[in-house]
């Protein structure tokens, strides 16, 4: 079973490893209503729960597929935790007021944006809502005080940010007393700035586990054919023989889950054998010397 943590002392409680939904439209398993309802209950089953979702997920579509296949699922809503972001107001047919792409962390859209993923999930309350990008011109008071009021009407149980400076993270922190409890921001062996850039020193000093996007680079790193992530897919086939784990995408996520921020990685895979083995990745604790060799595959030999 894959265990839980907290993100932080105030809550939410997740599963050690996230399911995204981003791909949910284009996997075979996962496209239809039923399809997705059944990946839902298998994901469930070895302890996934949390879903990681955004409103512009599908062209707005992503929301309401999983509303629809939560309907179907036998495990239904309150097996799973639900995350999703708002923010991001893209130009598109689902849109067609938008002029321009843009961020919005204003109290307006942000109440509005909140009401419609209830509204296409099918829920009362959304477990954790995210801050998609910075909005560099919305005053931290005016989203601040819209965060919390959400979470005092209880429609939103947690907040928090994605693709966050650290520095952004303090100053809207700064103006909330209810806690930022993630970040959540893109980072692999194939995107190592959240090492080096603060995010994750943060993260560990707010005791605010981090959640981690495109956790394989996408699906780079397990791509054979991507030639630029190969000594890294070495190291980790090297290190995952020593620990008895055929799967390098497994070994990538035990690789992140070694960091004492206590990263969530979200799996983004459509395909449930695939997030099945990567579930393997919980059951490793990579030794310091291990985890220092891949990172060099990674970067270059270490100073
Ligand atoms: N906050 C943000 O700004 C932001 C941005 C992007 C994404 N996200 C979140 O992060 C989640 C994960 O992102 P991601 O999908 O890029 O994650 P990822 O886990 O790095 O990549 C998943 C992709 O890799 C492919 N893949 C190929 N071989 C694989 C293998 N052996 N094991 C697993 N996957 C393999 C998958 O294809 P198959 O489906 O065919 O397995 C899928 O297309 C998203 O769903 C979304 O919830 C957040």
């Amino acid at each position: 079973m894959v265990p839980r943590q907290k993100l932080h002392v105030r809550g939410p409680e997740v599963s050690r490893l996230a399911w995204g939904a981003w791909r949910a439209l284009k996997g075979e398993e996962t496209k239809t209503p039923p399809g997705l309802a059944r990946f839902i209950d298998r994901c469930v089953e070895i302890g996934i729960t949390t879903i990681d979702l955004a409103d512009i997920y599908g062209g707005f579509a992503v929301e309401g597929h999983l509303g629809a296949a939560l309907r179907e699922s036998a495990s239904g809503r309150d097996a799973i935790e639900i995350v999703t972001k708002f923010g991001i107001r893209p130009v598109g047919p689902a849109r067609p007021h938008n002029r321009e792409k843009h961020y919005d962390a204003g109290r307006t859209h942000i109440f509005a944006s909140v009401e419609n993923s209830l509204k296409e999930i099918g829920t009362d309350r959304l477990d954790l809502l995210l801050l998609h990008r910075p909005d560099f011109l919305a005053p931290a008071e005016e989203t601040a005080r819209a965060l919390e009021d959400l979470v005092a009407s209880g429609k939103v149980l947690a907040v928090g940010v994605s693709n966050h400076a650290p520095a952004q993270v303090s100053l809207l922190q700064s103006r909330m007393t209810v806690p930022i409890v993630t970040n959540q921001v893109e980072m692999s062996l194939m995107r190592l700035d959240a090492l080096d850039d603060g995010t994750l020193a943060q993260a560990q000093q707010d005791d605010a586990a981090p959640m981690i996007w495109s956790p394989l680079g996408g699906g780079r790193l397990a791509n054979p054919e991507d030639a630029t992530a190969r000594p890294v897919r070495e190291a980790l086939a090297k290190a995952g023989a020593r620990y008895g784990i055929d799967d390098i995408a497994a070994v990538a996520i035990a690789w992140l889950l070694r960091l004492p921020s206590r990263p969530v990685p979200i799996i983004g895979s459509t395909r449930f054998d695939r997030v099945q083995s990567i579930a393997r990745a919980c059951t490793m604790a990579l030794e310091a010397q291990d985890w220092y060799r891949i990172l060099a595959a990674a970067r270059g030999p270490l100073a």
